[in-house]
């Protein structure tokens, strides 16, 4: 299935400029989202995943139908001051911005297996900083998943050490 068709570009959003990958219209075609969690399945399924984990807001979108369909977890990394209990936190740097992203003290046995999942590699920020969450708990990243990834931001070199699969290149 050509996954492409079903991403929105819409220019100028959020700023002048930016041609923003709108990943709602994939979201909302069952056949296509299925399409693509299953892609990500039989990565995970080969990376022996224990545990999926995802940034919020659109991490969560494409993580935990990925947990469901192995029978893993699903723990959520999230901006500050949103998760209830202990929380391990680090700094990081935005296309467009900063802020600091945290993840529940508990939710990573040591040794477990994880995959990362999001909708967008772009500079890397995000990710790299959910790696730094992930191995501050003891977890092992034994994979990283997204749809779409926008080779000219490079944000690969950051993540060269890792594991990736990307669905859509732009
Ligand atoms: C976007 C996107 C990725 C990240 C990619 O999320 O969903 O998580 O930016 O950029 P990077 O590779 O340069 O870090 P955003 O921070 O807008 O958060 P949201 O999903 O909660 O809107």
């Amino acid at each position: 299935m050509d996954l492409k068709q079903y991403i929105t570009i819409v220019e100028d959003w959020p700023k002048p400029g930016i041609k923003f990958k709108d990943i709602t219209t994939l979201m909302d075609n069952g056949e296509a989202y299925k399409y693509a969690t299953d892609q990500i399945v039989e990565y995970a399924r080969e990376k022996k995943i224990d545990l999926v984990v995802g940034p919020e807001a659109r991490g969560f979108i494409i993580g935990c139908p990925v947990a469901y369909s192995l029978g893993v977890g699903f723990a959520p990394v999230r901006k500050e001051g949103k998760l209830p209990r202990e929380t391990v936190k680090v700094n990081y740097g935005l296309e467009y911005g900063k802020d600091i992203l945290t993840i529940h003290k508990d939710a990573i046995k040591p040794g477990q297996r994880v995959l990362i999942t999001d909708d967008l590699l772009a500079t890397g920020g995000t990710i790299d900083a959910t790696i730094q969450l992930v191995e501050e708990l003891g977890g092992v990243v034994a994979g990283i998943a997204f749809l779409i990834e926008l080779t000219y931001l490079d944000g690969r070199k950051k993540l060269d050490d890792y594991d990736i699969l990307t669905l859509m290149q732009y």
